[in-house]
């Protein structure tokens, strides 16, 4: 008998080591062959990816890439390699161009990427920094008007506020888009109708695609016209790198500035800034320091004053990830097809509706579906009610943003290739929980 136990007790050993051992030899080929990084095939999107690849904790539907990005490990470790060279040369690296050279090939590989010339592409800190870069670029004076519109980033709001109260005389004009919208020509003929009310507007800022709302703008038809009446164009595509094709040379703004930390892998602290040739010379860094007055537009921007650019100098690196999960054609395919069937899914559960845009207006990796009635019955459509309802799902172990667009509370969804079904579904029960506790405690603040 008790022979008998310690046979079992031994083969159950073996067995867990047997598991252990297949384990750990899985992960070592994946690790030599996660080095060279080779062709991530597309089945491994989704959970497998999510665990082999980010950091993010397993148990966290994450279905909100669209506010701060996602980093992958790997993009992490290139991030540290990169400070670890400059700190075994600090002098060679400030002083002797190390630094520099790393930056030129950053700009020239993502030049490559984004369809720009490498002397018109810049690399600064966010696209919060790109947009006050150009607005700063741009001479505004008394009689000017900026264009914006109801869905215009908040952020971009609180600069185009500072430059009213720094420039008396400075207007704002804002389009309030209407909805529902049937097609591109409708936003063009609410473009249209405003400009021709508003003589004098000099600068629009236009999306690529709107936070709020994920809506894809008709870009190209929107600079075009701006152009037509003597308008400059500045573009805020803080979502479209790594997720919408770009040829910045053919969309020929007068400055496009975009994330690469969104969409794109690269470390927090990474977007790009497209400046129009005749617009070089004006502008410059918002901080003063030794490439001050540098003669091109390129050498301006390069990191000048003691600083970490490393996020800047790890953009080969996210390029080549982006290109091992077989470029963007396969990821928005993929992403795309999930986030497609995730809203349908999703508001079908809930009762509610999908935002009422067609297809081809939606971001390919987002999308906005209204959040249950008894939300909307209980919270004001208002930016605090979107906070708590993100506390209360961030609690829970879910993450979507919620906006407020057009008088209802919406749940926007993003979908990246860590996601699968699974995120979404757990996010479906969250909410719907979440939602039969609402009439009980709605008083006291928090779903
Ligand atoms: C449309 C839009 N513009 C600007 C920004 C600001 O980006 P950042 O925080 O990287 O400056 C965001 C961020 O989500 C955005 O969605």
């Amino acid at each position: 008998m008790s022979n008998h136990r310690e046979t079992v007790l031994v083969a159950v050993v073996a067995g867990f080591i047997a598991v252990f051992a297949s384990e750990v030899l899985r992960r070592m080929s994946y690790q030599r062959d996660k080095k060279k990084l080779g062709p991530i095939p597309k089945s491994m999107f989704g959970r497998t990816l999510l665990q082999e690849e980010f950091a993010l904790k397993a148990s966290y539907a994450y279905c909100n890439c669209g506010s701060f990005g996602q980093v992958p490990q790997r993009i992490i470790l290139e991030q540290l390699r990169i400070m670890q060279k400059r700190e075994a040369d600090p002098d060679g690296w400030y002083r002797f161009g190390n630094e520099k050279s790393l930056y030129l090939k950053s700009v020239k590989q993502l030049a490559d990427f984004v369809g720009a010339n490498p002397d018109n592409l810049v690399l600064v800190e966010n696209a919060s920094t790109g947009t006050n870069t150009a607005l700063r670029s741009i001479h505004l004076a008394a009689g000017d008007k900026i264009l914006v519109t109801s869905d215009t980033y908040e952020a971009v709001l609180k600069n185009v506020k500072v430059l009213l109260d720094e420039i008396p005389g400075l207007e704002k004009v804002q389009l309030e888009l209407t909805f529902p919208i049937q097609s591109e020509q409708d936003i063009i003929v609410q473009y249209e109708k405003v400009i021709s009310a508003n003589p004098g507007i000099k600068v629009a800022i236009l999306d690529h695609i709107a936070s709020q709302s994920a809506v894809r703008m008709p870009l190209k038809p929107l600079i075009d016209l701006c152009h037509s009446k003597g308008i400059l164009a500045l573009v805020d595509g803080a979502h479209a790198p790594g997720h919408l094709h770009l040829n910045l040379e053919e969309l020929g703004a007068d400055f496009y500035v975009g994330n690469i930390h969104k969409w794109l892998f690269a470390p927090r602290g990474c977007a790009l800034m497209w400046v129009h040739p005749k617009h070089h010379d004006n502008t410059n860094p918002l901080v003063v320091s030794h490439n001050h007055m540098l003669q091109t537009l390129v050498d301006r921007f390069v990191p000048s004053a003691t600083r970490d650019s490393s996020a800047y100098l790890a953009v080969p690196a996210a390029l080549e990830f982006h290109h091992a999960l077989g470029g963007l054609g396969v990821i928005q395919e993929r992403n795309s097809d999930l986030v497609t069937a995730a809203s349908k899914m999703l508001s079908e559960a809930w009762g509610s509706e999908e935002y009422p845009i067609p297809l081809d207006l939606r971001a390919p990796f987002m999308a906005l579906v209204a959040m249950p009635q008894v939300f909307q019955d209980h919270f004001p459509p208002d930016e605090d009610s979107c906070n708590k309802l993100m506390k209360r799902m961030h609690e829970k172990g879910i993450f979507l943003c919620v906006t407020n667009v057009d008088g209802k509370l919406w749940a926007r969804l993003s979908a990246h290739v860590w996601n699968s079904m699974e995120d979404f579904i757990v996010v479906r029960d969250t909410v719907l929980e979440m939602a039969k506790a609402v009439p009980s405690v709605v008083n006291g603040g928090l779903v």
